[in-house]
């Protein structure tokens, strides 16, 4: 059965198990999605703990908020960027976090749904906006970026080598009318791509990396990211623990960086020197896992 549409929590067992040995009281989900890993967290901390979950997208909150209703008002679910956790708590009237986790990225809900424009595989409309009450769209970005800032964006954000070549091919195709719909630019960028190196990316879509690149940026999801990492200090508890599972290199880069000079202050450890990847059994029932890694870090002293 394919229930690529049902979204799986990535390690979540890893994630329970490495943030979660003690019993912490307050948990801070930044990316709350359906709720899996806010369950997950809540299981592991026992019944004197609370979840402050905050996503940014409605329907993913109206999502946990029904996936985590047996909790009752141990769950409070927030509609906030993690950019601003530090607000989101000071709402939520609590001093510090003692576990914050953030599982980066789009629930396999939210690429699934055509609307939301984030997948090649579905025709939709090239929005890929994780907050729609954000006012660039995809559709915006490839229309009105003049074609030298295109391929600049598809080569630092998807790391692609033919961005060039793919810029120029919308750059083309976007003087006969605006490009519009995911399957359109998906066939564009497909059709860029030299035949041989076509052939050896097998079962990668050629249009991958591009779509990873519009959406790392009508998202801004790396500042933002950065600012997360930037407040953890301020807003984890003394032995409070942090984990990101990020997806790709330019995200993990930044967590390993932010995590690796923290520790070498000494107020922080490394809860493994290595990143934390699925088993081969759980890459093989959630293919969606395959590239998570994840991070972790305690925080030992102000
Ligand atoms: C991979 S999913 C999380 C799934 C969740 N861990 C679960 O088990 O259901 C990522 C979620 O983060 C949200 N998101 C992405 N960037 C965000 C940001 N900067 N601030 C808040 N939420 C964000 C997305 O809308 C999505 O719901």
């Amino acid at each position: 059965m394919d229930r690529s549409d049902v979204h799986t929590a990535v390690l979540r067992d890893e994630v329970a198990e490495l943030l979660c040995p003690a019993h912490p009281k307050v948990l801070v989900d930044c990316t709350v999605g359906i709720g899996g890993h806010g369950r997950a967290l809540l299981e592991a901390a026992g019944p004197d703990s609370q979840l402050i979950g905050m996503d940014v997208d409605e329907d993913n909150l109206r999502l946990a908020k029904e996936h985590l209703k047996d909790f009752g008002d141990r769950v409070r679910l927030f509609r906030a960027n993690f950019s601003e956790t530090a607000v989101v708590l000071a709402e939520a009237n609590v001093a510090s976090a003692d576990v914050l986790l953030a599982d980066l990225g789009v629930s396999s809900n939210q690429l699934a749904d055509p609307e939301r424009g984030l997948s090649f595989s579905t025709d939709g409309p090239l929005d890929m906006r994780l907050d729609d009450r954000l006012t660039t769209t995809a559709a915006d970005l490839v229309n009105r970026t003049n074609e030298k800032d295109l391929a600049d964006m598809i080569y630092k954000y998807g790391e692609e080598r033919y961005s060039r070549r793919i810029a120029r091919a919308i750059a083309a195709a976007r003087k006969m009318g605006p490009l519009e719909r995911t399957g359109q630019l998906a066939e564009i960028v497909r059709r860029a791509y030299p035949a041989p190196a076509r052939h050896r990316r097998r079962g990668v879509d050629p249009a991958t990396r591009t779509f990873q690149a519009l959406r790392i940026v009508v998202n801004s999801e790396l500042e933002k990211l950065a600012r997360l990492l930037e407040l953890l200090p301020e807003i984890l508890s003394i032995h409070g623990r942090a984990g990101i599972i990020s997806f790709h290199s330019l995200e993990d880069r930044l967590v390993k960086q932010a995590f690796v000079s923290w520790s070498a202050t000494g107020r922080a450890v490394l809860v493994e020197k290595k990143p934390v990847v699925p088993t081969e059994q759980e890459v093989r029932g959630n293919p969606r896992s395959r590239s998570a890694k994840l991070r972790a870090i305690i925080k030992i002293a102000a």
